[in-house]
């Protein structure tokens, strides 16, 4: 008889006690951070899944080569092993460390943007957008329209929409967009992959008209162990080969090694560009750091190079992506609307679905969030109305294209037990859905209003 268990492909050497609370305490907790799970602190939360990012579990190779850790302000070997590791995988000329990701989006909007360009992706990420518009550019959204619905099935849900992209150079004219970007996994459309095909239908699309094709990186590993399961002709090849064919279609990338790096931070940036590279490197010395470090320790460094080429590993991607379906089809098995097919890194309820009496304005993702935490110490992310949504002058609240709820699972921290613990708390919030309120904002920042912002049940 075959085995059938998917086993955590590690054990444990150090653990981190998790610690429970009442009720009574969660909802006093809740009350005081304004119904913004941001904003309690972790030691109240016993599982969290707001994000997968900086949030991985080290392995003891990444602790040892943590110790090689070359602090040199100037030169360290620790860059250069962090360099080669990543020109092995991903194969670009210049590589330039940053803290973390949106670093790294800072300086390539700034270097290639200027107000008035358009900047296409399937779906740009919060900080993606955040950066871009923060230039004066536009972040136009190309997700293909199946990524529109949630409960659809597809195996590409993450591909871009490459006749929307056609139409839309057209429309503003090439010199006005100076990059396209793919988003891979998709994160904000559902952790959703996108195909070799369609990375090389866009790359097409792009040389055609002399512009460069970025990819956003932060989930590479898992989007090319989707393309290994799911699109014909890549079943008999690695994970690394896969990857390194995704990256021979792109000009640069922007990474956070928070993610598939399995670190706990760093990113970084990535061109062939000689002339954007120079420009790049000068910005970042203004705010990151000297070249070889960019913000980083020596040691983050290290831990990167290790972690990248651990994320490639067949063991550690098959356990990844069967461990996160495992969430999300016990929880559809009973009902629960999500986001089909279950996602590499997360899996995302679809909160509209999930509470149909909450009308979007009233946050139904925040509304669901606040439930799982009150129910049972899980903390989850809205993706949706308080995220994407925008409320104008007049105070009127217009949403999101959805209102999702994403369980984000860090790498390699939980095993099965929490997983179905987390199971079983959805059921029970699922079976009570109807007696959920909804919720109304009182602050908000002037953007990224979602980390700060702080709500009370509706009247
Ligand atoms: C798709 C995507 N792009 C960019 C970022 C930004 O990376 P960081 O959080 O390291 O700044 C994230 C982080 O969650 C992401 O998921």
């Amino acid at each position: 008889m075959r085995i059938r268990t998917i086993i955590e492909p590690f054990r444990i050497k150090s653990v981190e006690p998790i610690r429970r609370t009442t009720q009574e305490e969660r909802q006093k907790l809740l009350e005081a951070a304004g119904y913004n799970l941001f904003l309690i602190p972790a030691e109240y939360i016993l599982i969290d899944l707001l994000s997968d990012s900086g949030t991985n579990a080290m392995s003891t190779e990444q602790w040892a080569a943590m110790m090689r850790g070359d602090e040199s302000y100037a030169g360290s070997p620790s860059f250069t092993r962090f360099r080669d590791s990543i020109q092995a995988i991903m194969g670009f000329r210049h590589v330039i460390p940053t803290h973390q990701g949106r670093a790294a989006e800072r300086i390539l909007f700034n270097v290639m943007c200027k107000k008035g360009d358009v900047v296409p992706n399937n779906t740009h990420f919060d900080t993606t957008r955040a950066n871009c518009e923060f230039v004066g550019a536009e972040a136009v959204d190309l997700p293909i329209p199946e990524a529109l619905e949630p409960a659809r099935q597809h195996p590409f849900k993450g591909n871009m929409d490459t006749s929307r992209l056609i139409q839309l150079i057209e429309r503003v004219g090439p010199e006005r967009v100076p990059l396209v970007m793919l988003t891979v996994t998709n994160n904000s459309g559902g952790g959703q992959p996108v195909s070799l095909e369609n990375i090389k239908a866009v790359k097409a699309i792009c040389a055609r008209q002399g512009i460069p094709l970025y990819i956003d990186a932060c989930r590479f590993a898992e989007n090319a162990y989707f393309i290994r399961l799911r699109e014909p002709g890549y079943a008999g090849k690695t994970p690394r080969e896969i990857a390194k064919e995704m990256f021979r279609c792109a000009d640069g990338c922007t990474m956070s090694a928070k993610k598939d790096g399995l670190a706990n931070i760093g990113g970084f940036l990535c061109t062939n560009d000689d002339t954007i590279a120079q420009q790049e490197k000068d910005l970042l010395i203004l705010t990151e750091g000297f070249p070889t470090y960019g913000g980083l320790a020596g040691r983050d460094l290290e831990a990167i190079a290790v972690g990248l080429n651990e994320a490639l590993e067949e063991d550690y991607l098959n356990y990844r992506i069967l461990s996160t379906a495992y969430l999300g089809n016990h929880i559809a098995a009973e009902g629960v609307p999500i986001v089909q097919p279950p996602g590499g890194h997360a899996i995302y309820i679809d909160a509209r679905a999930f509470l149909p009496h909450i009308p979007p304005g009233q946050f139904p993702g925040v509304a669901l969030a606040a439930e799982l935490y009150l129910e049972g110490g899980i903390r989850s992310v809205e993706i949706g109305t308080l995220m994407f949504g925008k409320r104008d002058e007049h105070g009127v609240e217009h949403p999101g294209q959805m209102d999702l709820l994403r369980l984000a699972i860090p790498r390699r921290v939980y095993t099965q037990s929490h997983i179905d613990y987390v199971v079983e708390v959805i059921l029970e919030v699922w079976r009570r859905r109807e007696t959920i309120r909804g919720l109304e904002l009182i602050y908000q920042a002037p953007f990224l209003r979602h980390f700060t912002a702080r709500l009370r049940p509706a009247p």
